[in-house]
C-alpha cells in the first residue's frame, strides 16, 4: 500500500482511478473482506457466527462500540432504541404529498432526509452526543418509516410501533398486521427478517457507505449524510440488484422457466444484449459471498416453514445458479452470487412486495452507514472528501 499523499506532497502527483479499483479512501476497523477466501467480519467476528449466534441488536451495539454487548448493555441498547421507534406525526402528512404508486426508496430517501427538520437537538456531525442520539433514533425509526411507506403504497392505516415485541417481530407486525387483530409474529419469519437486516448490516467501503463518508465530511448532518446513503443504495448495481435478481427470474419464468436458463445466460454473454446476471458478480468477491451461502441456508428455512419446499422461483434460481458457475464466462470472470440473488426469495416469501427490497436493505444497512460516518468523523486525519479528476476538457478559449 502505497500513502500517496506525501508523494502529492513533494511533487503534486495524483493517482487517476475510476471506480476506485485501487484506491483505499480510509482506515477502518469495522468490516473486513477476504474477496478471495469469500470471508466477511464484523469487528473481527465471522458473519456465519454473528448470524447463528446474535441477533441485529447486538450486531448494531458490536458494529457502533466495536464489542459485542454484554447482558447489560445489551438490554440498555435495545431499550434505548425501542424509546424512539415512533416518528413524529407530521411525518405522515408528508408522506402524503406523494403518490400511492412512488417507489418506496423515492419515498424513505425524501422521509430520511425529512428526519433532520424535526431533530433541531442533534444536526451538528461534530459532535459526539449528537451523533450518538440520531444513531439511535435512526436505528430506532428506519423500521417505522419503511412500514410505513409500504402501508401508505397500500392504502391501508399505518400501524404504531409495538415495543414488547423484536426489532424484527415490531418490523413484521408493522408491515402486516391491521388494527383489526392481533398479529402474531411466526418465529421463523421473525428469525429470517432479523438474519437478512444482520446480513445487510455493514460491507466496507461499498457506493452508499463511500456515499455517506462523502457527504457526512462535508458537516452536514447526520440524517442528511444516510439519506444520501439510501439515495445511492436504490441503484441496480448496488442496493437495487435484490429487486433487479427477482424481477429477472420472474421473467427467465415467463419465458419458460429452467428450460429457458440456456437461452438466457447466451444473452448475458453477448455484451450488446446489456443484460447481467443479476446477482451475480462483485467488486469484491472474486468467490462466494459468504451472505449468500447464509441467505441460501435462510430461503431452506422459511420455504420449508411456509410449506413451499417446491416453489418454482427457488429451484429457478438455484438451477441458474448450477448452471452459471459451471459456465466458463462465470467461472473465468470469478463470478458468484452475491448476497442478492437468494434475498429476493426469502423476502417474496415473507410477503415483502419486490419494489421494497432495497427500503429493507436500507433499513439494515443504517447501522452500518452511522459506524461508518462515527469512525470518519472520530478520525484526527478526517477531512472533506474531494477527489480529483483528469481534466480532458477544451484548453483556455475566449467568448467570441
Ligand atoms: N453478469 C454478467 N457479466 C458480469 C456480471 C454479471 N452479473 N458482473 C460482472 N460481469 C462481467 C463484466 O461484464 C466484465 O466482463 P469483461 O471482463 O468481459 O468486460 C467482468 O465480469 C468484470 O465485471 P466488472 O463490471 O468490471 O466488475 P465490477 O467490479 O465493476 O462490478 C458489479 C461489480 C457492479 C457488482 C457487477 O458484478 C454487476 O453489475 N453485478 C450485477 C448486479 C449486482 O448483483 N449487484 C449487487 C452487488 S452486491 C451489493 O451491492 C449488495
Amino acid at each position: 500500500v502505497i500513502d500517496i499523499r506525501k508523494l502529492y506532497a513533494q511533487t503534486g502527483m495524483f493517482t487517476y482511478d475510476p471506480g476506485f479499483m485501487s484506491t483505499a479512501a480510509c482506515q477502518s476497523a469495522i468490516t473486513y473482506i477476504d474477496g478471495d477466501k469469500g470471508e466477511l467480519l464484523y469487528r473481527g467476528y465471522p458473519i456465519e457466527q454473528l448470524a447463528q449466534k446474535c441477533n441485529y441488536m447486538d450486531t448494531c451495539y458490536l458494529l457502533l462500540n466495536g464489542e459485542l454487548p454484554n447482558a447489560a448493555q445489551k438490554a440498555d441498547f435495545e431499550d434505548r432504541v425501542t424509546k424512539h421507534t415512533m416518528v413524529n406525526e407530521q411525518m405522515q402528512f408528508f408522506l402524503r404529498g406523494f403518490r400511492r404508486d412512488a417507489h418506496p426508496m423515492a419515498v424513505l430517501t425524501g422521509l430520511v432526509g425529512g428526519l433532520s427538520a424535526f431533530y433541531h437537538d442533534s444536526t451538528d456531525i461534530n459532535n459526539p452526543e449528537h451523533r450518538e442520539i440520531s444513531a439511535i433514533r435512526l436505528i430506532a425509526k428506519m423500521p417505522t418509516l419503511v412500514a410505513m411507506a409500504y402501508k401508505y403504497g397500500k392504502g391501508e392505516p399505518y400501524m404504531y410501533p409495538q415495543n414488547n415485541l423484536s426489532y424484527a417481530g415490531n418490523f413484521l407486525r408493522m408491515m402486516f398486521g391491521t388494527p383489526c387483530e392481533d398479529y402474531k409474529v411466526n418465529p421463523v419469519i421473525e428469525k429470517a427478517m432479523d438474519r437478512i437486516f444482520i446480513l445487510h448490516a455493514d460491507h466496507e467501503q461499498n457506493a452508499s457507505t463511500s456515499t455517506v463518508r462523502l457527504c457526512g465530511s462535508s458537516g452536514t448532518n447526520p440524517f442528511a449524510a444516510i439519506a444520501a446513503g439510501v439515495a445511492c443504495l436504490w441503484g441496480p448495481a448496488h442496493g437495487g440488484a435484490n429487486e433487479a435478481a427477482l424481477n429477472m427470474l420472474y421473467d427467465i419464468q415467463k419465458q419458460g422457466g429452467v428450460e429457458k436458463i440456456g437461452e438466457f445466460i447466451k444473452q448475458v454473454k453477448d455484451k450488446n444484449s446489456g443484460v447481467k446476471l443479476m446477482g451475480f458478480g462483485h467488486r469484491v468477491y472474486k468467490n462466494y459471498d459468504p451472505r449468500a451461502k447464509l441467505m441460501q441456508e435462510t430461503c431452506n428455512e422459511v420455504l420449508a416453514a411456509m410449506g413451499l419446499e417446491k416453489d418454482p422461483l427457488f429451484a429457478l434460481a438455484k438451477a441458474l445458479e448450477k448452471i452459471a458457475l459451471e459456465d466458463e464466462y462465470f467461472v473465468s470472470r470469478k463470478l458468484y452470487p452475491n448476497v442478492d440473488f437468494y434475498s429476493g426469495i426469502v423476502q417474496r416469501a415473507i410477503g415483502i412486495p419486490v419494489n421494497l427490497f432495497t427500503g429493507i436493505f436500507a433499513l439494515a444497512r443504517t447501522v452500518g452507514w452511522i459506524a461508518q460516518l462515527n469512525e470518519m468523523i472520530a478520525d484526527p486525519e478526517y477531512k472533506i472528501g474531494r477527489p480529483r479528476q483528469l481534466y480532458v476538457g477544451s484548453p483556455r478559449r475566449d467568448v467570441p
